[in-house]
């Protein structure tokens, strides 16, 4: 039992040491996360698709203890999106129990950590006893300084865009905002995103290489990683070798770097 829980914090405390002794100086502020492949993990193994969800559940809590520990300030993980409706009723009925598992085991590890929950997506079209775990998430997290974790849960980037497209359209129409006063700055307020600075890097495991309607807005000079590892087995050792590919980016934002 010691001996487990030791070598558990010994792997958290070596890819730590092995992410400083890389020398970071950028760690990217805000990361956002497509975690993808569960399914094929658990197929791979022979399981039901859900124990892969499970394990992915489990990789969640995880990943954002070791974001916050080496500095990342946001992380927002696409957790369901509004297309994901469309699975099987069985799976979705199962992934809609997966935030109760979830905060009932790792809230309190959250907590010590100082992570601050968030959600962006329709929650309130959710069923209502995960609707109900998921605020009160929200809720206990409230004064949590550390890095905010952000769910994306029943979150379309086309629904959010349209969403803030016709609160600008209400907005124009009772002469709140001015038509040639409507720039990336003012859009970017009627997102749902309004609070977060946009990602600096985006990671899609899997070895899918796609967005499937995440942050489309927000993601305009995003560095892109598509790791190959599926999602359950995304060990903060491969967190680390994304880190490592957005550090040897030049960023240039449409502009040049002359150094
Ligand atoms: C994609 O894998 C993953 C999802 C649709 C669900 C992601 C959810 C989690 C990892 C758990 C989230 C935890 C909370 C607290 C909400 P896939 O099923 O598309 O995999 P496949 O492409 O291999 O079939």
């Amino acid at each position: 039992m010691f001996e487990k829980f030791f070598k558990k914090n010994n792997t958290l405390e070596k890819s730590i040491n092995n992410f400083k002794n890389k020398d970071f100086t950028k760690v990217p502020k805000h990361v956002a996360i497509i975690m993808d492949g569960n399914g094929r993990w658990a197929k791979e193994k022979k399981l039901p698709r859900i124990n892969g969800h499970y394990e992915g559940m489990k990789r969640v809590e995880k990943i954002a203890v070791y974001a916050s520990k080496i500095g990342i300030e946001y992380l927002t993980l696409y957790a369901f999106s509004t297309e994901n409706w469309n699975r099987p009723k069985e799976e979705v009925k199962f992934l809609m129990s997966l935030p109760e598992k979830m905060f009932n085991f790792f809230l309190p590890s959250l907590m010590k950590e100082n992570i601050q929950i968030n959600t962006i997506g329709d929650i309130n079209s959710l069923p209502e006893h995960t609707r109900k775990v998921v605020n009160n998430a929200v809720y206990e997290t409230r004064n949590n300084t550390g890095l905010k974790l952000i769910f994306a849960l029943n979150y379309g980037a086309r629904t959010e865009i349209l969403n803030a497209v016709k609160k600008v359209a209400i907005d124009y129409k009772n002469s709140v905002i001015k038509l040639d006063n409507i720039n990336n700055s003012i859009f970017s307020n009627y997102l749902e995103t309004r609070s977060y600075p946009d990602p600096d890097l985006l990671i899609r495991t899997s070895g899918e290489q796609r967005i499937s309607n995440f942050l489309l807005w927000q993601i305009a000079y995003s560095e892109f990683v598509f790791s190959k590892v599926y999602w359950p087995d995304f060990s903060e050792e491969e967190f680390n070798n994304s880190l490592v590919q957005f550090q040897n980016r030049d960023r240039r934002y449409g502009g040049l770097n002359e150094n």
